[in-house]
């Protein structure tokens, strides 16, 4: 008698304590049985608590004064963007801990810009938070799961379909049926012929052969020394592809080069420099990533960069690639001047060029 109501005792201390640890919204909805016997049950909505702004008009008026003055400072920071585009240099650089020296155009932009931005986000959140209404509502959501009764109905269905079908009974519309689908695929692995034929050696040659002119690609005038001024790039291809060869742009993809011309001495790759013709260097243009014309061509770093991956090609180097996804350098084509004074090939590349993939096949 006495060790019973010990355990009692025990339980219903047990008990209170678990109330105890319930959350205040447990609590709060503490008379609810169902809430006692399932932990997982839904506890319902908190108690909605007016923020002060709810209950005291002077809160929110400083509230709307702090929206305002966030979208004011946007407004002044727009004002001071068009400013400094239109009153700063472009070639003005500045001093700024800790950026260093900068673009001070580019600093007044963006910081501008970004103080417009950051206050709008900022006035609206705050705006969000403090004034708009903040009721919450709960959104009742049903059943995924389909009733007996309907699931009971879908078989049902489908049996009174398959019945109606005769599929059951007609053997040979059955089997000529499991033929058919088992043999439409086929359809999709013979189409996979058309991947071949198989590219073979085509993907190591290209277009450029001893004694090919180089033609400037937009005129289609072949080029001469003087052409190539330092501190351009000139886009060439080989002489006799014709531009409306059926085979032509596969052959430019392969064949298209850039012409730069160094000062000899800011050539620091020797054997390129024996390459070129009187610092003249004559590189493929097709990246060694994934095949995008890497022309963007910064004159006084000489790096030519790829716009797609931003790969970047010390030109002045052997095109070795400085940045990026490119897995080699860009080749490089021998190049000499003729007997009448045009650029000329040496020869084809001595490596394939565009994506590295090829050299590893
Ligand atoms: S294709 Fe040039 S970096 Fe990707």
């Amino acid at each position: 008698m006495s060790s019973n109501s010990h355990t009692d005792e025990t339980e219903t201390a047990e008990g209170a304590e678990r109330e105890h640890l319930l959350p205040d919204s447990r609590q709060a909805h503490g008379a609810d049985p169902a809430l006692a016997d399932d932990p997982f049950a839904d506890p319902g909505l908190e108690p909605h608590e007016p923020r002060r702004q709810d209950i005291d008009e002077r809160a929110a008026r400083r509230s709307e004064r702090t929206v305002a003055f966030l979208f004011t400072l946007s407004m002044l920071a727009t004002v001071g963007f068009i400013a400094s585009y239109v009153a700063i240099d472009i070639d003005r650089i500045v001093y700024i801990w800790p950026f260093g020296h900068t673009s001070g155009l580019n600093f007044a932009l963006g910081l501008t810009l970004g103080l417009a931005l950051f206050c709008i986000g900022a006035g609206a959140i705050h705006w969000a938070r403090t004034l708009m209404s903040d009721e919450e509502v709960p959104e009742e959501r049903h059943a995924v799961e389909a009733t007996p009764e309907v699931k009971a109905h879908v078989l049902e269905e489908f049996r009174k379909g398959a019945a109606e079908s005769q599929f059951g009974r007609r053997k040979l519309i059955r089997r000529t049926m499991y033929g058919a689908l088992g043999l439409v695929p086929l359809s999709g692995l013979v189409l996979l012929r058309d991947l071949g034929p198989l590219p073979e050696d085509k993907l190591r040659h290209t277009a450029w052969r001893e004694g090919s002119l180089i033609i400037n690609d937009t005129t289609l005038q072949p080029l001469r020394p003087e052409d190539i001024t330092v501190g351009s790039l000139t886009q060439a291809m080989p002489e006799g592809l014709d531009p409306h060869a059926e085979d032509f742009h596969s052959e430019i993809a392969k064949a298209a080069v850039m012409l730069v011309r160094l000062e000899p001495e800011d050539i620091r790759d020797e054997r390129s420099a024996e390459w070129g013709h009187e610092g003249i260097l004559c590189f493929s243009k097709i990246c060694t990533h994934i095949g995008c014309p890497a022309t963007l061509y910064e004159q006084q770093t000489h790096h030519a960069l790829c716009p797609c991956h931003q790969s970047t090609f010390d030109l002045a180097d052997g095109a070795r690639v400085l940045f990026g996804p490119a897995g080699h350098p860009l080749p490089q084509l021998r190049i000499t001047v003729n007997e009448d004074g045009y650029l000329q090939a040496l020869g084809d590349f001595e490596e394939p060029p565009g994506p590295s993939f090829w050299e590893r096949g």
